[in-house]
């Protein structure tokens, strides 16, 4: 099964990512006698472009649609410490487009580091044009002056909007969502669900689009880490995923197949939880494996807390999607002291 040739995209990355079983994780999940399923890794975060993640994937089409509108620049938001900001960066720079990054001071977590560290500084390393813009600025005037000034100077520009979460970028995980099947059946193993971390709603938006247009498969298991309610995220999730499903020639995505977990949020988006810092630890020092603090930390807080209230099979295949966003690791120094 395939997505429609004819769709545009740009080469960012080579060929698939890896999909690793992680055994060690599983035996120490299993370590007080517990059952627990078989536990796999799809290594999203090791696509290549500036220290990876989900992103690339996104903007392969982002960008194949930009550069095909005939922009040379594109425009994109999020907050200081985006990975997606990051990621469009190192993609503008690679494909030979200008990059806008409209940077919001919204998490409200004060370590200096987060101010300049992490993603922002390789933002910077990657030539893009950051502005920088206070919790409560207006959005949609800071995005239409910019817009205004770079058409003053002859420039084209393309928005991209917030996780390159739309159905252009989606289309994407529906690819994801495909190839974590075909490299299933290559590896031997019937994957039950996919477990990963929900934040613009993109990337389950996409594998349940590619879900639909397979007529099945695994669970997709999104844990928020942004959305604090199914209330707050169902229709737009719904939204993106139908346009998606729509774009690729694929069939309806339903409510029903719509699971999210909220219990990992914590405060809110961005805020550190103990689950995370743990769940960061233990598979680094299981598995040598590098979560990040914001997405894939929460994600996997979630995992393992499902595995150990038994709310998984011990005869299931677990896949957890691994989406990057390790440089935000360095915005938070302050979890990961020695205790
Ligand atoms: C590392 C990482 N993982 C997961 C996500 C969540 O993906 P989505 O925004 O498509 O829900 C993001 C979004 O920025 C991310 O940076």
């Amino acid at each position: 099964m395939q997505l429609p040739s004819d769709l545009p995209h740009v080469s960012l990355m080579d060929g698939v990512t890896p999909l690793q079983e992680m055994p060690r994780l599983r035996e120490a999940l299993m370590s007080d006698g517990r059952s627990c399923p078989r536990l796999y890794i799809k290594r999203d975060d090791l696509t290549g472009l500036a220290g990876g993640g989900n992103k690339t994937r996104k903007l392969e089409y982002l960008i194949g649609d930009a550069l095909e509108k005939g922009a040379d620049t594109v425009i994109t938001a999020g907050a200081l410490q985006s990975n997606h900001a990051r990621q469009t960066a190192a993609a503008a720079a690679k494909t030979g487009l200008a990059a806008h990054l409209i940077l919001f001071e919204t998490v409200g977590y004060d370590d200096p580091a987060y101010n300049t560290s992490g993603n922002l500084l390789l933002d910077n390393i990657l030539g893009a044009e950051v502005h920088r813009q206070a919790k409560n600025a207006d959005a949609r005037a800071v995005f239409e002056e910019i817009t205004a000034k770079i058409r003053a100077c002859g420039g084209t520009p393309y928005l991209i909007p917030v996780g390159g979460s739309n159905a252009i970028g989606s289309t994407a995980y529906a690819q994801v969502f495909l190839e974590i099947q075909e490299q299933a059946k290559a590896t031997g193993i019937k994957v039950d669900s996919i477990f990963h971390a929900n934040g613009s709603l993109g990337t389950q938006a996409g594998l349940l689009a590619g879900r639909a247009l397979a007529k099945g498969g695994p669970k997709v298991d999104g844990v928020s880490v942004s959305k604090p309610t199914r209330e707050a995220l169902l229709g737009e999730l719904l939204d993106i995923a139908s346009q998606t499903s729509e774009r690729i020639g694929g069939g309806p995505v339903n409510e029903e197949d719509v699971h999210v977990d909220f219990r990992h949020l914590g405060d809110g988006y961005g805020l550190p939880t103990e689950g995370m810092v743990s769940a960061v630890e233990l598979v680094a020092r299981t598995e040598g494996i590098l979560l990040d603090p914001v997405y894939t930390g929460k994600a996997m807080a979630g995992m393992i807390a499902a595995i150990l209230n038994e709310e998984i099979a011990e005869t299931e295949t677990v896949v957890f999607l691994h989406t990057g966003g390790m440089p935000g690791l360095f915005a938070y120094p302050a979890e990961f002291r020695p205790k």
